[in-house]
This record gives structure tokens, C-alpha cells and sequence, in this order.
């Protein structure tokens, strides 16, 4: 006899609505009984539609706190809604790059329809921590505003999910398992290595033999010595298996790489607050490239040689302008780079020196995919600490690392050196941000309310500070078009556009898990020939942007806040 499926009644949780990057809440929420049963109903049956029955899904995540329980549930839900495979990563642990690959390469010839991903990203995981469900396409990307919006109609309206709840699956161990679920068929659940076919991948796109002769001092005379923070998330055992066993690196510069439920208490975010042990270690000179990794595995920080600081605008900027040296891009034609609309300008240099398309973007990777698909764009990438390429439809931090090491074993120069002559070739785009975490909901939106009733206002009115005046040209709220099908994205960040090109953005985070985060981000070019200016100190020459930023909105009195939570 097979095993039964129970039709559990249920009623819907107000605000399971998936925001920039899936449904990310704190931990005991998604804890309540039946929380994430209906969450992942309505994923099964929006996400899949018609194609349900039958249908395969890759399933897995960062490992944080509650991932074990909530691989459980997918499963039972799964075997009970007629899926005919989840294809599981052992311990229910996969990064979202691994992931997004397992989509896309297919499982046993037959088309993969998606994946579930279990990560609340860069947040803090734990028990009082937070955790979120995603929802991937066929193409291995994120779902796209249509179909998050239909599951999330879904929710409001649940009565009943479908669960085998007698299933019991060892996704510990690697292998095959079967079962009969009454009424509904075969299901089957593959239990895989978790990083094998991502290092397959990864050894198809970069030159592995020359990065090793690089890190062994062969090309240049001087061994390179790395230091990367896997910041206890999903990266830790990758980058073990490809920086030591197949590049040569020495164990002890990989720090955290023990993936933990609760991140080792930490706050898994490559930037430099949160991944300050790294940048006070680079200051003692020993190592060439600092990387840190986010929860997930898909953000990246890269460093240089006593903490040298590559705003990601620039690292996607310079991968770009460098992408002859990898491997990959050699037998692909490149037709263009994206850039999510808050990062910094300097890729759009990169395209246009290139005779190449670039295109902005709203915030999220989501944005990115119909671009990939249409084979429009190779390289994209976001001041958040995302770079990636259309090799898979997730941002990718380890891709980033290697796209550094194989750049910098052709051009056998610093990272520094390759920055800075990047900006003497096309100027520079000082670019900053600042987050105002956790604050009261009510007055975020009442901030923004107020900006955006101005915006008509300031266009043509001249900005001061500290003796600089700006003078602006463009003040909205930027709505994006997709190219491809044509869906309109609105309401996607405030923008104050400067005559010079600078630009103030004031958004709204769609990844917290409560109250609001106020993001302010500031772009300021500095042309290549103005040399005095050119290698300051980036928050020196943002400062009366910030100034002027922070009095126009009137940050204090909205949030009570004197200082932000972050600056990157
Ligand atoms: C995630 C998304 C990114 C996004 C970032 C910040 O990492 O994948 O695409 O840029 O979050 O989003 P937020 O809405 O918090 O600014
Ligand atoms: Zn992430």
C-alpha cells in the first residue's frame, strides 16, 4: 500500500508576499503551524501551474537554522502534489548559484521545471534569526513579479494543502528514493552532492591550471596569496574544494568555512562592516586578494592588498572591460552588461567603449534573466555585492573570485593597479551607500511620500553644499520596461539626476524581514583628467552629495535616526 495524502484544511497568513529576493521573515513566524505547508502550496501551484503533475524541482539552501524542517515539509507537500522528483542537495544544503546551475543543466536528460531555495540570503539565520523560501524558474533564476504575485494571491486565499505526511526521506545520505503515494503515483527523490556539478561548472568556464600557476607564483615569480571569509555560509565548501584541492591554496587563509545554522552568530553580508575581520587581516600586507561570501553564496566583496576596497559598480566594470581573459566568453558572442538602475555608472563606459547595449535595471536578479534568456547581455551585476554572467540566472560569488584570479594571471598586475588604471581609462564613478536598517515602517514611507511629492519641484533648482553646487536635470520614480516582453516595472526607487551625471537614489529595501530599510545611494563621476581629485577618498568626495541627500529628505526627523545602520 502507498502513502496516503492527507487534504489538511488551513487558513491563509496575512503579508506572505515575496519581495526582492522571495518570502524572508524571522524564523518563529514561519515556525507557526502551517506557515510554510501553505507557502509552499501556493509556490506548487502558481509556480507550476498545469505543469504540476509530473512535474521536477531542485531543492535546497544555505543550511540556516530551520532548513532541515522546512526540506521536510517540501518534500511531503511535493510527493502529495503529484511531482514526479525533487532532486535534493544532502542535508538539504545547496548555495544559490549551485542551485540555479541544477536547474538549468537538467536531471538525467529530462528538463528540470525549477527550484525551491531555502536562505534568507545575507541575513542573520539562528532560532530568533531570519529564513525565507525562493522560488526559481526553468530558466534557474529568480521567479519574475507575475508569478511572486500569483503565489502570493494564492496565500490570501488557501483553504487546504495536500501532504504525505507519513513520507519519511534520510536526505542526509546521497542517493535514490522511491515511494508510492496513493492515489497520485511514483515519486522519487534524488539525494545529491552538493558541490560536485558547480565545480564541473566552474572548471567549463575558467582556465583552473593557469589560476593554480598563478597562486603557486609560476607566472609571475610571487606566490599570490588569497584570504576569503565564506562568513560560516553556503560557500564554505566550495570554495575548500576549489581553492585548496584543485587550485593549490593554503587551508589556513580560508576563514568560516564551516557552514553553521545561525552563520556562528554572525551577520552573513560581505561588505565592510560585516566583514570587518577580513579587511583588519588584509591590512597586514600578507595577502593580495581579500573575497568574502554572503549566506547564500551569491554576494561578493573583493578586496586588494592592504584592504584596497573594489565598490562592486567597479568589479562589475572591470570583469566586464576584462572579459577576454575568461575562458568562456572566448567562444560566446558578448552582446551586452546590465546594471541594476542604483548601481554606479561605470559599466555603461565599459559597454560603450565595446560598441556594446547596456541596460538598467530595477533592483532585484529577477530583472536580469529575460535579458540572459534573449541572449542580450553576458555580464550584469549590482552595487549590493552581486556580480554574475548568464552561465546560470543567479548572482554568483564564487564566479566573481575566479573571474578576479583569472583576470589577474593574465594581466600580472595588483588590484589596485587594475582599478585605478580602470578609472584613468574611464573616469570614476565615486559611488556610496547608505542604510538606515530597521526602522519604523511608518515613517520610511512618509519619507518617501514627501521626496516624491517634491520631485517635479526640483528639476532645474541648483543643490549646495560645502561650497558645490549641483544642478538638477532628471528628478522621478524610475519605472523599467522589460525589453524582451515588454512588462512594466513602476515605483522602483527615487531619483535626483544631476547635470554633471551624479545621481541621489532613495529606495525602499525589499529584503528585510521587519520594519523598513532606507537606502540612499550616491553616484558621483569624476572625469579621468581630473587628476587632483581622481584617487581621493571616496566618502571625501561625496560628502556634500550626502550632506545635501540627508537634508532634502529630511532623514533624521523621519526616522530619528542621526547616522546610518551601514555605509558601503
Ligand atoms: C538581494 C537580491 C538583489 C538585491 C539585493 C538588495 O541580494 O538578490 O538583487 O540587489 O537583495 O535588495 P534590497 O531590496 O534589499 O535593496
Ligand atoms: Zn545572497
Amino acid at each position: 500500500m502507498g502513502i496516503a495524502v492527507v487534504e489538511t484544511p488551513t487558513k491563509p497568513f496575512a503579508g506572505q508576499k515575496p519581495g526582492t529576493s522571495g518570502l524572508r521573515k524571522r524564523v518563529p513566524e514561519f515556525q507557526q503551524q502551517n506557515y510554510t505547508e501553505n507557502f509552499v502550496q501556493a509556490i506548487l501551484d502558481a509556480g507550476l501551474g498545469s505543469k504540476k503533475k509530473g512535474s521536477q524541482l531542485v531543492v535546497g539552501g544555505d543550511g540556516r537554522f530551520l532548513s532541515m524542517e522546512a526540506t521536510n515539509v517540501i518534500i511531503k507537500i511535493a510527493a502529495a502534489n503529484g511531482l514526479s522528483r525533487l532532486i535534493v542537495g544532502q542535508n538539504g544544503f545547496l548555495s544559490t548559484p549551485a542551485l540555479s546551475n541544477l536547474i538549468r543543466k537538467g536531471h538525467e536528460g529530462r528538463v528540470v521545471d525549477g527550484g525551491i531555495i531555502l536562505t534568507a540570503s545575507h541575513n542573520p539565520g539562528g532560532p530568533k534569526g531570519d529564513f525565507g523560501i525562493k522560488f526559481n524558474c526553468e530558466n534557474g533564476g529568480p521567479a519574475p513579479d507575475q508569478v511572486t504575485d500569483a503565489i502570493y494571491q494564492i496565500t490570501t486565499k488557501i483553504d487546504k494543502y495536500l501532504i504525505a505526511k507519513d513520507l519519511e526521506c534520510d536526505f542526509t545520505q546521497v542517493g535514490r528514493y522511491e515511494y508510492d503515494i496513493e492515489g497520485v503515483g511514483h515519486f522519487v527523490v534524488d539525494v545529491i552532492d552538493s558541490v560536485t556539478e558547480y565545480i564541473n561548472l566552474m572548471q567549463k568556464i575558467f582556465d583552473f591550471p593557469k589560476i593554480k600557476s598563478l597562486l603557486a607564483g609560476e607566472l609571475t615569480g610571487r606566490k599570490l596569496r588569497v584570504l576569503l571569509d565564506s562568513m560560516h555560509g553556503a560557500t564554505g565548501p566550495y570554495i575548500s574544494t576549489i581553492l585548496v584541492d584543485h587550485l593549490g591554496a593554503d587551508p589556513s587563509d580560508l576563514l568560516r568555512t564551516v557552514p553553521k545554522p545561525d552563520f556562528g552568530g554572525g551577520h552573513p553580508d560581505p561588505n565592510l562592516t560585516y566583514a570587518k575581520t577580513l579587511v583588519e587581516r588584509l591590512h597586514t600586507g600578507e595577502h593580495d586578494l581579500g573575497a568574502a561570501f554572503d549566506g547564500d553564496g551569491d554576494r561578493n566583496m573583493i578586496l586588494g592588498k592592504n584592504g584596497f576596497f573594489v565598490c562592486p559598480s567597479d568589479s562589475l566594470a572591470v570583469i566586464a572591460d576584462n572579459i577576454d581573459y575568461i575562458p568562456y566568453f572566448k567562444t560566446r558572442k558578448v552582446a551586452g552588461f546590465a546594471r541594476s538602475m542604483p548601481t554606479a555608472g561605470a559599466v555603461d563606459l565599459v559597454a560603450k567603449a565595446k560598441g556594446l547595449q547596456v541596460y538598467e535595471t530595477p533592483t532585484g536578479w529577477k530583472y536580469f534573466g529575460n535579458l540572459m534568456d534573449a541572449g542580450r547581455i553576458a555580464i550584469c551585476g549590482e552595487e549590493s555585492f552581486g556580480t554574475g554572467s548568464d552561465h546560470i540566472r543567479e548572482k554568483d560569488g564564487v564566479w566573481a573570485l575566479l573571474a578576479w584570479l583569472q583576470i589577474l594571471a593574465d594581466r600580472k598586475e595588483s588590484v589596485e593597479e587594475i582599478v585605478t588604471k580602470h578609472w584613468q581609462k574611464y573616469g570614476r564613478n565615486v559611488f556610496t551607500r547608505y542604510d538606515y536598517e530597521n526602522v519604523d515602517a511608518a515613517g520610511a514611507n512618509l519619507l518617501m511620500t514627501f521626496l516624491e511629492a517634491q520631485l517635479p519641484a526640483f528639476v532645474g533648482r541648483d543643490f549646495s553644499a560645502n561650497g558645490v553646487t549641483y544642478k538638477v536635470a532628471v528628478a522621478d520614480n524610475f519605472q523599467y520596461t522589460d525589453p524582451v516582453d515588454g512588462s512594466v516595472a513602476t515605483k522602483q526607487g527615487l531619483r535626483i539626476v544631476f547635470e554633471d551625471g551624479s545621481r541621489l537614489v532613495f529606495r525602499l529595501s525589499g529584503t528585510g524581514s521587519a520594519g523598513a530599510t532606507i537606502r540612499l545611494y550616491v553616484d558621483s563621476y569624476i572625469p579621468s583628467n581630473d587628476t587632483s581629485r581622481l584617487l581621493l577618498p571616496a566618502h571625501e568626495l561625496l560628502k556634500p552629495l550626502v550632506l545635501i541627500a540627508l537634508d532634502t529628505c529630511k532623514m533624521e526627523q523621519f526616522t530619528n535616526r542621526k547616522a546610518p545602520t551601514v555605509i558601503t
